[in-house]
């Protein structure tokens, strides 16, 4: 599902350093064909010479995406057992084991460049590797799963479309049917809280209630502002990022506010108004402490959705064991027919 501008930087390491090779050299003329691949708007394919620095961003920005599309399963996970109808239940089985998917689509764009699942897994379960801190916000009701769906999948969907272009073949194409699946979870998220806004008094403020919570968190899931991402310019060079975090954010805005009206839901935000002369929604100030302390750890589900999707590898570790031995006396079986 989702990103946060897809590559939120770690303040632990150095931004990175991009070294360009002398001209003429071996290195080089490498560089000089990749440079003319990316002006012409080419792809490159995990076989081509790539800079350093550029497999280093993209394997970040693609782990970190598939690590948060697996984490993404657990906010609505809690309520598959809890849907109020069977309807709702088999859709949000379907929106839930799509997110799966996508991690796992992900997981294998990734390992084209290098590293294995096993130590991205590492990575992931070790707190090393970031995911989108919006999923480390608590789901406290049914019409918290149709919000995720409507604006987390909806500001998922505005992050990814642009990548369908990114530089890098393998991730492009894999966002090519993820945002296909993406789009259905946004309508499944809209269609039950129009359902539900038609219910009882309660109903109604219940969904609004969740959009008071999940509203500013939301927001945040597009990155930090333009002047504080150090490493979007060099991104947007190499056509992994098209558009900034900041117009992305305002593109969303500005699509988000007519369809909160068709609801009867009011964002959380009395500084929102149409900018007349600006052709935009403007908005009220985000808080930054509050998203950075979310994605260093202490936001109030970090600890639990880890610890959750730790115990669910370990407890699957037989079904991974079962699998690769079948594979192994299947492997044995042929070799033995074949001699
Ligand atoms: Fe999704
Ligand atoms: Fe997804």
């Amino acid at each position: 599902m989702y990103t946060q501008a897809l590559d939120i930087p770690d303040p632990q390491h150095k931004p990175l350093e991009v070294v360009p090779a002398a001209a003429g050299s071996p290195a080089g003329q490498l560089q000089a064909h990749f440079d003319a691949r990316i002006d012409a708007d080419g792809k490159i394919e995990p076989r081509d010479w790539m800079p350093e620095a550029y497999r280093r961003t993209l394997l970040r920005q693609i782990s970190q995406h598939a690590h948060s599309e697996i984490v993404g399963m657990l906010p609505e996970g809690n309520w598959i057992s809890r849907a109020p109808s069977l309807k709702r239940k088999a859709i949000l089985l379907a929106k839930v084991q799509d997110e799966g998917g996508h991690g796992l689509y992900l997981y294998s764009a990734a390992e084209t460049l290098g590293t294995s699942r096993d130590q991205m897994v590492e990575a992931l379960h070790s707190g090393k590797a970031k995911y989108s801190s919006i999923f480390n916000y608590p789901t406290l009701s049914w019409a918290d799963v149709g919000v995720i769906g409507w604006l987390v999948d909806g500001a998922a969907i505005m992050n990814q479309v642009p990548i369908c272009r990114c530089s890098y073949g393998p991730y492009a194409r894999a966002m090519i049917r993820i945002c296909k699946e993406e789009s259905f979870h946004q309508r499944q998220g809209f269609e039950s809280l129009v359902v539900q806004m038609k219910g009882t008094p309660a109903q109604r403020e219940m969904v609004q209630d969740a959009v008071n919570r999940w509203w500013w968190p939301v927001l945040a899931m597009f990155g930090p502002p333009d002047a504080d991402s150090p490493n979007s310019a060099q991104g947007m060079r190499w056509g992994i990022k098209r558009i900034s975090n900041d117009n992305l954010r305002q593109k969303f805005v500005d699509a988000t506010v007519p369809q909160a009206r068709i609801l009867g839901v009011t964002p959380p935000d009395p500084a929102l108004r149409w900018n007349e002369a600006r052709g935009h929604h403007d908005y009220g100030a985000i808080d930054w402490d509050e998203f950075w302390a979310v994605v260093n750890g202490n936001g109030p589900c970090n600890k639990e959705r880890l610890a959750t999707r730790v115990k669910a590898h370990n407890d699957g570790q037989w079904v991974r064991d079962a699998a690769l031995a079948h594979a192994q006396k299947n492997q044995a079986r042929q070799l033995k027919e074949a001699a």
